[in-house]
């Protein structure tokens, strides 16, 4: 039943010139075969440089809905699809585009950098577009240049790329429901359980989180330390998607789940996303046969939201 059905995928995707680009966080199933017909599964970052430089007529975007916008945005020309219309994003959610382009009319003084994970207009309403792997170096940019920063919407990342970089900035107070719930306290006891373990934090974690980290770092950063990094065992501050391709990458390697529930818990599958869960083999059949969550973007929108995204590619690309 399932090699069938991952069989007419192949076919179907090859018929219609299509590729498929995942999120490091949706199922390993759609993640291998997003591998094996030539797509990609990566950061946000890469699936957007990804979809820009593939040459398929349609791209398949297994993740949420502002990186199906981001591909859209990058490549106009192309069908971009996404496998549930309805696999938002917290941080997209609390940051409506009205009341953020107010907040920064009050601000008018300030350069607006915005995190990938919001909506085309808001990208389109930002000077700069950035992800969890290039903030930090846009904002020191930015600072050196002596320029004041107003930063949405995640309010963890902003507070962590603000300490690191002592620039001027004003945040947003969005979150994200994931990695809110990482608990220090709790890390705390796990850690002294694993004395010789790395703690690998994703910035969109809580600050108290991010100083028991040994690394902090985008999706693919926590990836290469599990690959790269001598330690043998691992506490993972992030969306339990990943493990999936860190046991790929490092079999023998032992990983645990930062724990989400306080002091004691044993936590198993306790941080994982509802909107990159909604992504299943079943639907991304379905969209093959019947096309229905085209991405559309209106095009004045899309071409302002275009000229921040491209910068951000043109500096990480330097
Ligand atoms: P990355 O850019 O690190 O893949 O993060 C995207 C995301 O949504 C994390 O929650
Ligand atoms: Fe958004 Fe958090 Fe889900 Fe990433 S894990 S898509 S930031 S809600």
């Amino acid at each position: 039943m399932l090699t069938s059905m991952i069989t007419q995928i192949k076919q179907l995707l090859k018929q219609k010139n299509a590729v498929l680009v995942a999120h490091y966080y949706v199922s390993g199933d759609l993640q291998t075969l997003a591998e094996e017909t030539g797509g990609i599964v990566s950061d946000s970052l890469e699936m957007a440089r990804f979809g820009r430089n593939c040459v398929a007529d349609t791209i398949i975007v297994a993740g949420v809905k502002f990186m199906g916008e981001t591909a859209k945005i990058l490549s106009p020309e192309k069908t971009v699809l996404v496998l549930d219309d309805k696999a938002t994003c917290s941080l997209d959610e609390d940051c409506p585009i009205a009341e953020f382009s107010a907040f920064c009319d009050q601000h008018a003084d300030r350069t607006v950098v915005v995190y990938a994970n919001t909506s085309a207009e808001v990208k389109a309403r930002a000077d700069w577009v950035v992800t969890s792997g290039s903030a930090l170096s846009v904002v020191k940019h930015l600072h050196q240049q002596g320029e004041k920063i107003l930063w949405a919407p995640d309010k963890h990342l902003g507070n962590y790329v603000n300490n690191e970089t002592g620039a001027d900035m004003l945040l947003w107070q969005g979150s994200c429901v994931v990695h809110e719930r990482f608990k220090a306290d709790a890390l705390i006891a796990l850690q002294k359980q694993h004395p010789k373990a790395a703690t690998l934090v994703h910035p969109e974690s809580p600050q108290a989180v991010v100083e028991l980290a040994t690394v902090v770092g985008s999706t693919t950063a926590l990836i290469n330390a599990v690959k790269n990094r001598e330690e043998q065992t691992f506490i993972v501050a992030t969306d339990n998607g990943i493990f999936h391709k860190m046991h790929e990458v490092a079999p023998h390697k032992k990983l645990i789940e930062a724990p989400t529930m306080g002091t004691g818990a044993d936590c198993e599958s306790c941080a994982h996303c509802e909107w990159m869960a909604m992504n299943t083999l079943e639907k991304l059949l379905e969209t093959l046969n019947n096309p229905q969550n085209e991405i559309k973007i209106d095009k004045n929108i899309a071409q302002q939201a275009q000229y921040s995204i491209q910068k951000l590619l043109d500096f990480t690309e330097k």
